[in-house]
């Protein structure tokens, strides 16, 4: 028998707990050995609870119990989180997380550890809730030579975008059944600011291109600026807007980041990625494109991966060697501000000064659009020359165009 601890009992920590519980059957038949769960650490005391003799508040029990050789950590964040991570590997435990904020910064140190002791430091949890897309990187697709990987990573902004697609719904209540589904952050501002989708796009150019790349260095634009003149414009350039993280190889020992919301186009797979569903394409020299598709967020699902690299670790007791990636040379990031695409536009300025920096452009409209801003679809240009060419304008919204 395995014995499990979890460390955190948020939403995904208590799913990890109900998956183990209600599928130890099928668990115990997929890893060929029964796992269950002996402690749950969180600082709070949950009276009535299935789990409430589980609990415990003081990680050392865990740390300390040589019974235990799985920590699953559902904390999020980089500080306890870090901590115990690091205690956790050295007393000699596999780590599972569906923590991306901690992966993307301290990954490569953690799995180091994890490597030198032989054990595993598994995420598959951290990138797509759900989706099985760290193992397909890292194993199905490793024949080839991966050029770009891009997508929708985040549910609640998608879950956000998708009601004011779908429904005309405000932001704010949007925001809010997002929160009540238990897809959000603690703190929601990672999720509609872009820093979830960022920490996310990091982990999977660190798994694609085998170099490490600093989710603080990465352009990170949210949702917070789209309205909904944006979705009715989008619409008639037969496009839906999502927030979209995209890395890709620029040349042969380089690579940019970003995150952006884009007019994404009504004949791409990802366009009908809706609600908290995340679409990730990945790109590969022999495969061509592929799309993993599933629920991004949300308790049971990310729970499904979180429990999948549990049965993982109790399989590999040793190190999952094919897991890592290098540290970057100086100049191995570049600026995405340089990857050229069409734009879209809406913008408060006169037709002759549009025509002046674009010559012919795409002019939408529609029903109850502003009479004083004027929205189009440009052709070809990098960042850098679109933001030279609406100097003299006042630009409300300007998102690239994605096919
Ligand atoms: N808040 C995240 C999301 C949870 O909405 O995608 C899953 O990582």
């Amino acid at each position: 028998m395995v014995k499990v601890a979890i460390c955190g009992y948020g939403t995904v920590g208590s799913g990890v707990a109900d998956v183990i519980f209600e599928n130890s059957d099928s668990i115990a038949r997929n890893a060929a050995e029964e796992i269950s769960v002996k402690y749950i650490l969180d600082k709070r005391d949950f009276h009535g609870d299935h789990f409430e003799n589980l609990i415990v508040h003081d990680f050392s029990i865990i740390e300390n119990d040589p019974e235990v050789s799985v920590v699953v950590e559902t904390i999020g964040g980089v500080g306890i989180a870090y901590e115990f991570t690091k205690r956790a590997l050295l007393a000699g435990k596999s780590v599972v997380t569906s923590n991306k904020e901690l992966v993307a910064s301290r990954g490569h140190e953690l799995i180091a550890i994890a490597k030198q002791r032989n054990l595993n430091y598994l995420f598959e949890a951290s990138v797509g809730g759900g989706i099985p897309i760290i193992r397909p990187i890292t194993q199905c697709l490793a024949a080839n030579k991966l050029d770009a990987v891009y997508g929708i990573l985040n549910g609640t902004t998608n879950y956000i975008l998708t009601e004011m697609i779908q429904n005309g719904a405000t932001f704010e209540e949007a925001l809010h059944q997002a929160q009540e589904n238990g897809y959000a952050e603690a703190d929601p501002t990672a999720d509609i600011e872009g820093h979830d989708a960022a920490r996310k796009i990091c982990i999977l150019a660190d798994l694609c291109f085998g170099r490490h790349v600093n989710p603080d260095d990465i352009k990170t634009q949210g949702i917070t600026g789209v309205t909904l003149a944006d979705v009715e414009y989008a619409k008639r350039l037969n496009c839906k807007i999502k927030l979209l993280g995209r890395a890709v190889r620029t040349g042969a020992e380089t690579a940019t980041a970003y995150v952006a919301p884009h007019l994404v186009s009504t004949s791409s797979l990802l366009s009908n990625v809706d609600g908290v569903m995340n679409g990730i394409v990945v790109h590969g020299n022999a495969l061509g494109n592929a799309m993993f598709y599933g629920a991004g967020a949300g308790k049971l699902p990310t729970a499904s991966a979180v429990v999948a690299d549990v049965i993982d670790a109790v399989k590999h007791t040793k190190a999952r060697k094919y897991l890592d990636w290098e540290d970057a040379p100086s100049g191995y990031f570049t600026d995405s501000s340089y990857l050229p695409s069409r734009w879209y536009c809406r913008v408060e300025t006169s037709l002759q000064q549009i025509g002046w920096a674009f010559g012919k452009v795409n002019f939408v409209t529609y029903p109850g659009a502003s009479g004083s801003e004027y929205a189009f679809a440009t052709d070809e240009y990098d960042e850098a020359t679109m933001l030279k060419l609406t100097g003299g304008m006042t630009v409300r919204s300007m998102f690239r165009i994605i096919d």
